[in-house]
């Protein structure tokens, strides 16, 4: 008895770190133009796939990720979302 219960809490803390949850929002750094805000929820909708390869893995952000790769291009692509500087940037 004593040994399942050991046995469960190692699964569940395996299970808690092998799925990172994922904020509802993020906020990257932006430099001098300020502040870019990611509201991780309202892109869900869109397909893990589209930004994510493989099962939630790690995105770094830096500036040719966020303009030529990631979030600008698809915004331009879709036509849809913020394509202004200051739509992303906040100060
Ligand atoms: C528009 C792009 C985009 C879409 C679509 C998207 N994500 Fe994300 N996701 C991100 C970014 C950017 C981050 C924050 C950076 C990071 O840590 O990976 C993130 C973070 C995460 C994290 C936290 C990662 C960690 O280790 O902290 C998880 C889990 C995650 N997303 C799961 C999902 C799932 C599941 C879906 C689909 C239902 C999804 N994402 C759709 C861009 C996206
Ligand atoms: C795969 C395409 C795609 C990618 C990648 C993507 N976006 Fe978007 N984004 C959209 C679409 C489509 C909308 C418009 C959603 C709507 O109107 O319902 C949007 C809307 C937004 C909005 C406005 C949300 C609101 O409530 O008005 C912000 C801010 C935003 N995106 C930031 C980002 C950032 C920052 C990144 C990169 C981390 C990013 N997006 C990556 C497709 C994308
Ligand atoms: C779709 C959203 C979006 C738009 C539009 C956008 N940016 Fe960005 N920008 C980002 C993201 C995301 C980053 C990466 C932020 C980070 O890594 O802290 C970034 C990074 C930067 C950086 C680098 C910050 C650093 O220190 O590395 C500069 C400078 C910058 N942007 C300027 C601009 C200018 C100028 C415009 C308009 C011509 C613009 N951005 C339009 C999302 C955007």
């Amino acid at each position: 008895m004593k040994k399942a219960i050991i046995a469960m809490f190692a699964v569940v803390a395996f299970a808690g770190s092998a799925f990172a949850a994922a904020q509802d929002s993020y906020e990257y750094k932006g430099g001098s133009q300020g502040k870019v805000a990611f509201p991780h929820k309202a892109h869900m909708k869109l397909g893990c796939t589209k930004c994510h390869e493989g099962n939630s893995k790690k995105i770094a952000m830096n500036k040719s990720v966020g303009h030529d790769k990631l979030c600008w291009k698809c915004h331009k692509e879709m036509k849809k979302g913020p394509a202004k500087c200051g739509e992303c940037h906040k100060k």
